[in-house]
């Protein structure tokens, strides 16, 4: 069974060429309509349930879409709405839903939801994001930096920010990848100790971004964290916006990435967010592209 559950649980060299198919599938259907369909329709009589346990505008709209365009089917379930959100076991879920449906994507908070929908269902499992990780999005942002600016190998990535989800698959694509990726953010949001060793840390933002070849970002307070965490993240991630002072000191080629959605002018300005190094949508497009690669490795087609 070929899950997707997070980048260091699949093999670089998969991974690879996950990224590389993805992009031969993107440049075949250059100026077709979004709707037209693949030459190749792979997903041709397949059933696909994506499951949103929070909410969602690029994930949920990209997997529908991709699914279409590769001739499959899709249905869109809420978390809440489903039995599931009322007490019905996730194990029970994941049996009942692979007599029904040829491969599931779903967006939970507990990883522990992710790895248990994974052990019982009997179709493939794509993780659309946790409160751990988001391995999607990065598949998309390393198909961005190439796609820009060549290999990433070798490359210098500075996170800027909250030591998050996004941060964590960005630590694990860092050694599939084989890419230097640095953290900068206060000590209080460090990103978890089972990434220990994947990344280096600099508390100082503006050293930290010498020479960086991509500076990425993301929102201050996550989905699954409480709200009342609001101001006081806030006061202690206000020095690590990402300006155009900031930007000015990483590389002069360098990229800009926010998985989105961006809060204007806390993480990172409009100037940033507007500005020529700005990949965000580029980003954004290439969520499709990329897990209708991740769909099809997943399903061997
Ligand atoms: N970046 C991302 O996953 O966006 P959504 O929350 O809109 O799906
Ligand atoms: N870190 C963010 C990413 C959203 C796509 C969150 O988990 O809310």
């Amino acid at each position: 069974m070929k899950h997707f559950l997070d980048i260091h649980q699949t093999d670089p060299a998969d991974l690879r060429s996950i990224i590389d198919n993805a992009a031969t599938m993107k440049a075949s259907r250059l100026g077709r309509p979004r709707g037209a369909p693949d030459d190749d329709q792979p997903l041709k009589d397949h059933m696909v349930a994506l499951i949103f346990e929070k909410p969602s505008t690029r994930t949920r709209v990209s997997f529908d879409v991709g699914v279409r365009q590769m001739g499959g089917q899709t249905m869109v379930l809420s978390g809440a709405d489903m039995q599931l959100g009322h007490g019905e076991t996730i194990a029970d879920t994941a049996r009942v839903l692979s007599r029904y449906v040829d491969l599931i994507m779903i967006r939970t908070f507990e990883e522990a939801t992710l790895l248990e929908m994974a052990e019982y269902a009997s179709v493939p499992v794509i993780n659309g994001l946790t409160n751990r990780t988001h391995p999607c999005q990065i598949m998309a942002d390393i198909m961005t930096f190439e796609e820009h600016n060549g290999p990433i190998k070798g490359k210098k990535v500075v996170w800027s920010g909250d030591g998050n989800n996004v941060f964590a698959s960005f630590a694990h694509a860092a050694k599939a990848f084989d890419f230097e990726l640095v953290f900068t953010g206060p000590q209080t949001l460090d990103p978890e100790g089972a990434l220990n060793g994947l990344y280096t840390t600099e508390r100082d933002p503006n050293k930290a971004v010498e020479g960086a070849d991509l500076v990425v970002t993301d929102t201050w307070v996550s989905m699954h964290d409480p709200q009342s965490a609001r101001e006081r993240r806030h006061n202690q991630l206000r020095g690590y916006q990402v300006n155009d002072a900031l930007m000015a000191k990483a590389k002069p080629d360098a990229l800009f990435m926010h998985c989105l959605p961006a809060h204007r002018d806390d993480e990172v300005t409009s100037s940033v967010m507007d500005g020529p190094s700005s990949v965000i949508f580029d980003e954004a497009e290439n969520r499709l592209h990329a897990q209708k690669s991740v769909m099809r490795w997943c399903l061997g087609k």
